[in-house]
């Protein structure tokens, strides 16, 4: 059965973030009212310098951490007060440390772990855990202890895990650190292609040439807030809401950046878009 228009609409979004805040138990004030609403299919990145409050604020979306105040809802539903394994059925969190995550003897049984401690049927459990380990191309190191492998493999264990679990959203926390260039396009582009399939991501980084490249939506935090709520382009053309946030534009941004006295605009994202632009800027195609 289709069902009712009504609440197809009422629930587009996904997450729901309304003036949460949070503070530590030492007292850190980690998310100083943040508010934000994610809706179904995007794929949005949450940017901000050391210590902004990005993995705090997605521990508190997993209902790892409890709001100090105001409320998150996933899918309708508030985060307080549910068990963290019924919020895994919708979101699921790759840790920016990997190893914070794995402990299973077998790369195999690590993937497996997560389905059946949510109680997954186990008929097409195999099924499941090839489609993430091969998601995440990891079918030849199956049989591996995961403290084994390299940093790269180990990260991509922890996101099949994740996958295995066929959460709707999925949030990647730093998925990229540590990984050389061709590692890291390898993961970008699985990520991306999640997305395509459907799955809501919430890539949370601090390389901003991903951001550039990938997302469409780029939420910037500072100092436990959301200080602005863009597409790429117009983040980047915010100098002062780069500075606030510590974060350093990517290099043809700051490129073009220098070339503006010229004509040139800032909100540049590609090296493409910048030879372009200069060309316009020149009078080129006058
Ligand atoms: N377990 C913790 N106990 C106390 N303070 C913490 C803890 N984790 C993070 N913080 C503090 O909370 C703030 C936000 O941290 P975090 O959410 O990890 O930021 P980000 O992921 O953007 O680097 C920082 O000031 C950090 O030092
Ligand atoms: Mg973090």
């Amino acid at each position: 059965m289709i069902p009712a228009a009504d609440s197809r609409a009422a629930d587009d979004k996904i997450i729901s973030i309304h003036d949460l805040k949070f503070i530590y138990p030492g007292g850190v004030q980690a998310l100083s009212g943040v508010s934000l609403d994610i809706r179904r299919g995007e794929y949005v990145a949450i940017v901000g310098g050391n210590g902004s409050g990005k993995t705090t604020l997605a521990k508190n979306i997993m209902g790892l951490l409890r709001p100090t105040s105001g409320t998150v809802l996933v899918n309708g539903t508030a985060v307080a007060g549910q068990r963290i394994a019924s919020i895994a059925h919708i979101v699921g969190y790759a840790f920016q440390n990997p190893d914070h995550q794995l402990f299973c003897s077998t790369v195999w049984e690590e993937v497996r772990f997560g389905p059946q401690n949510l109680g997954y049927p186990a008929d097409d459990m195999d099924a499941r855990v090839e489609h993430a380990l091969r998601s995440m191309d990891l079918m030849s190191v199956k049989a591996r202890p995961p403290f084994s492998l390299t940093l790269s493999e180990r990260r991509r264990v922890s996101i099949a895990s994740v996958i295995a679990m066929d959460p709707e959203v999925l949030i990647f926390d730093e998925p990229t650190t540590g990984l050389d260039m061709r590692e890291s396009e390898a993961l970008m582009a699985s990520i991306a292609r999640l997305n395509s399939e459907g799955k809501t991501v919430i890539l949370i980084t601090h390389d901003m040439k991903l951001v550039a490249k990938h997302a469409k939506r780029v939420v910037v935090m500072s100092e436990g807030k959301v200080i602005l709520d863009s597409d790429p382009a117009g983040v980047f053309s915010d100098l002062e809401v780069l500075l606030a946030s510590k974060l350093m534009p990517p290099p043809v941004v700051r490129l073009a950046y220098r070339l503006s006295t010229r004509g040139v605009p800032r909100d540049v994202l590609s090296p493409e878009e910048l030879v372009l632009r200069i060309m316009m800027a020149r009078g080129d195609f006058r």
